[in-house]
């Protein structure tokens, strides 16, 4: 609260010259102006659906389980109050049926509604910004296709200042760059097309980026790992300790678009579901241009780095049933806790049973000593629906206290992460409350 107050009298400070000279839009990049009127030819909306579901527009705009596709509603939750996403369906009264190309491009490239009031930056206009006009319009083309969906927008539940929405000008002036995305003539077709998906369609800035005082992007150190809504994003710069330097090309390719990579982990909570609804759908070329790029992300450390031990002592002392290396601690909570809820998915010796999803050896999540994701997905558990079977783990949040969960959670990072896990109850008891 300290740091939001201290950033809202700073942005107060910044010019109104600054705000309108930063803020002027300019919605003109030199593509053809389209013929009014005219449908949108088949491989428009083929390619709008694609770029769709490579910007992950559904996962916001989409209740989960309801059928009205792209009615909004899905509620954000920030520390000063609850943000829902909008009626992006081509119905006229309650979504953006009357909304011209124009004021299509203008939001998703520089945050500003129709009637001119600013976008919060939960929407992630601040990476879109970087989206060539003919691929905007082609999603704008796809989502007119489909069915209106009438659904009246719900009402943003922000306290004082953070609901008038004028003050997001001064954000805007502060930190964000209206852009579009140029290629790199040095580099390879592949690398610029790579970048385009990271940096533009995929917005992994918004959650892998450090985020600075003021909640702006922390140039400078690109996708070195940051925490949002309680979840930790792991530094996925080029580092090979600290971020996926280490990982082999088919590791990183197999981990976006299946949610898993043998030996380094599975994609849980928000991460699951970028997998889920969005980077699954990615064509091959697309992924192999996704992980050239990445590769050369320039190393970084990042905030609390996370060394990974991938041949954890008490792990490698262990077999599929039994505890092995941590056996002495008889009076361990934690382990009586896993012995009765956890062995029989995910084994002692991490492997994981019926499924590799569940392998816990030399990942992230276990080798972090704040147990930052491993508290999560023992509190809300997570699944993920990718190709195959469906992967599941279920949530303990009701059935453990906040006690049980942190030595639960200091004994999963001791097993298999051979660490001293430093979470305490008063830990879980903040992270319950984040969601
Ligand atoms: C991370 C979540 C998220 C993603 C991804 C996302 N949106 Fe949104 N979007 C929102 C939220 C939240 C709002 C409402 C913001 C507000 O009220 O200031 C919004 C608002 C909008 C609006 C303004 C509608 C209005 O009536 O004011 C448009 C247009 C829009 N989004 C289009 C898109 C498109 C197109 C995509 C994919 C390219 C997309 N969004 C992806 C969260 C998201
Ligand atoms: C909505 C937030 C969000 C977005 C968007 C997102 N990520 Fe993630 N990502 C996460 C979280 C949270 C984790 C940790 C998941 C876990 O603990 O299972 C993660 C984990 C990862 C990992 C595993 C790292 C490791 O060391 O285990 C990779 C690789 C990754 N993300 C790449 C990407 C790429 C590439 C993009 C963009 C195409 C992206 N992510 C977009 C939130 C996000
Ligand atoms: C029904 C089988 C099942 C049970 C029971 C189960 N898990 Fe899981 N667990 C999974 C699967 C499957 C995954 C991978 C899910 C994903 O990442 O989307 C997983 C993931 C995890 C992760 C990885 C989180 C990350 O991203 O870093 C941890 C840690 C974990 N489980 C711990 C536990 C603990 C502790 C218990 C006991 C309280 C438990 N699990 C019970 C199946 C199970």
């Amino acid at each position: 609260m300290i740091r939001f107050l201290i950033v809202v009298a700073l942005l107060l400070l910044l010019g109104v010259g600054a705000y309108f000279y930063l803020n002027r839009t300019d919605v003109s990049d030199g593509t053809a102006p389209q013929v009014v009127g005219a449908p949108p030819s088949a491989d428009v909306l083929a390619r709008g659906e694609y770029l769709a579901k490579a910007a992950d527009c559904t996962a916001c705009h989409t209740l989960p389980g309801s059928a009205k596709a792209f009615a909004g509603g899905v509620p954000f939750k920030l520390p000063f109050g609850t943000i829902y996403s909008s009626n992006i369906t081509a119905d006229e009264a309650t979504g953006i049926g009357s909304w011209s190309d124009d004021d299509f491009v203008r939001a998703v490239r520089e945050g500003v509604r129709k009637d001119g009031k600013h976008l919060y930056p939960a929407f992630p206009y601040t990476s879109y910004t970087q989206l060539s006009r003919s691929d905007v319009l082609a999603i704008k083309a796809y989502l007119f296709s489909l069915p209106k969906a009438p659904q009246a927008n719900k009402a943003n539940d922000l306290s004082f200042p953070y609901n008038q929405r004028w003050a997001m000008g001064f954000w805007n002036a502060a930190f964000f760059k209206s852009q579009r995305f140029t290629p790199d003539p040095s580099q390879s077709p592949q690398w610029n097309s790579g970048k385009y998906l990271t940096i533009a369609l995929g917005h992994c800035a918004e959650c892998h980026t450090p985020r600075n005082l003021g909640f702006g992007l922390e140039h400078g150190n690109e996708l070195a790992g940051e925490e949002l809504q309680g979840w930790r994003a792991y530094n996925i710069t080029s580092d090979p300790t600290h971020g996926i330097g280490a990982w082999s090309d088919s590791d990183i390719a197999s981990y976006l678009t299946t949610g898993h990579a043998d030996g380094r982990g599975s994609a849980s909570g928000p991460m699951a579901e970028a997998v889920e609804n969005s980077l699954r759908f990615l064509n091959s070329a697309d992924a192999a241009a996704l992980v050239t790029y990445l590769r050369t992300v320039p190393a970084h450390e990042g905030k609390d780095p996370i060394t990974i031990d991938t041949e954890a002592a008490p792990v490698m002392a262990s077999n599929q049933a039994a505890q092995g290396g941590d056996s002495a601690n008889a009076d361990n909570v934690g382990l009586h806790l896993f012995e009765g809820a956890c062995a029989s998915c995910h084994q002692w010796n991490g492997k994981g049973q019926q499924t590799p999803y569940a392998s816990l050896l030399g990942t992230r999540g276990v080798n972090d000593v704040r147990g930052t994701n491993v508290t999560q997905i023992l509190l809300h558990g997570s699944s993920l629906h990718a190709e195959g079977p469906n992967i599941f783990m279920p949530g303990f949040g009701d059935a453990y206290s906040n006690t049980e969960i942190a030595a639960l959670t200091n004994y999963v990072i001791g097993h298999f992460g051979n660490k001293q896990g430093a979470v305490t109850p008063d830990d879980v008891a903040q992270r319950r409350k984040q969601l």
